[in-house]
């Protein structure tokens, strides 16, 4: 079956490729402190690169290494931190919820995706999906634009994604296809793939663990064999 492949194939490219970073070593016992390390490198990573994110992560962590020291924390502090990342309300809101969650939930995070996006204030649909499965092992599947651009040409679709039922589709194919006994690295290993094979420019097809079900490669193979023949 080509989603068993798809799955196989994806885990253990990831296990032999993944890239070493800060947020993937919490190999810690304790789900609720990998959530919160989950919750924080994933606030992070929207809209600032890997490369800027690894620096702030480990300071953030070696500052407040648990959602009660956060909690403890004050705005000042927290936008200090932040400086040079952007978008400072991605900052405040993890603080907040921080306080929420150790005031309303005994220090517990919620658990699962739909929770996530209902109690924490800052986490909608992606950031929920990718600390239910990195974290819990929620078999739920998540959409970024790494994941949209991967399934996009896995499946040649290609539809306008800003369109919400556009979306609503890779949503869809994210949750339909996610690994169920390993859900939080098989996210990881599409996004991964994204940012370090599958990328916008120039992709590395030569390198791709899903070559063979790729359309979007088929298809350039194909139109190049038939612009060969007409010469
Ligand atoms: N981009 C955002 N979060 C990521 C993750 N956990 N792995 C790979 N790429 C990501």
């Amino acid at each position: 079956e080509e989603i068993l492949f798809l799955r196989l194939s994806l885990l253990s490219w990831y296990d032999k490729n993944k890239r070493d970073l800060p947020w993937r070593k919490i190999s810690c016992k304790d789900v609720n402190q990998s959530a919160y390390a989950t919750w924080v490198s994933e606030i992070m990573l929207q809209q600032t690169q890997v490369a800027t994110v690894i620096n702030y992560y480990n300071k953030w962590m070696k500052k407040w290494p648990t959602l009660q020291a956060l909690a403890e924390s004050n705005v000042e502090a927290v936008n200090e931190a932040w400086s040079g990342l952007g978008y400072y309300s991605r900052g405040r809101r993890l603080f907040e919820g921080a306080q929420k969650v150790v005031s309303d939930l005994e220090g517990q995070m919620p658990k699962t995706a739909q929770d996530l996006e209902k109690i924490l204030p800052g986490v909608g649909r992606y950031t929920a999906g990718a600390i239910a499965s990195i974290a819990f092992g929620e078999v739920t599947g998540l959409v970024d634009g790494n994941v949209v651009r991967v399934w996009s040409r896995l499946r040649a679709i290609g539809a306008n994604s800003t369109l919400p039922e556009v979306m609503e589709l890779f949503w869809q194919l994210s949750h339909q296809s996610v690994d169920n006994e390993r859900p939080g690295d098989f996210n990881q290993a599409v996004m991964e793939l994204g940012a370090t094979v599958c990328t916008p420019k120039l992709p590395q097809c030569g390198q791709c663990p899903v070559q063979a079900l790729c359309r979007a490669y088929a298809r350039a193979e194909h139109d190049k064999q038939s612009a060969v023949k007409k010469i």
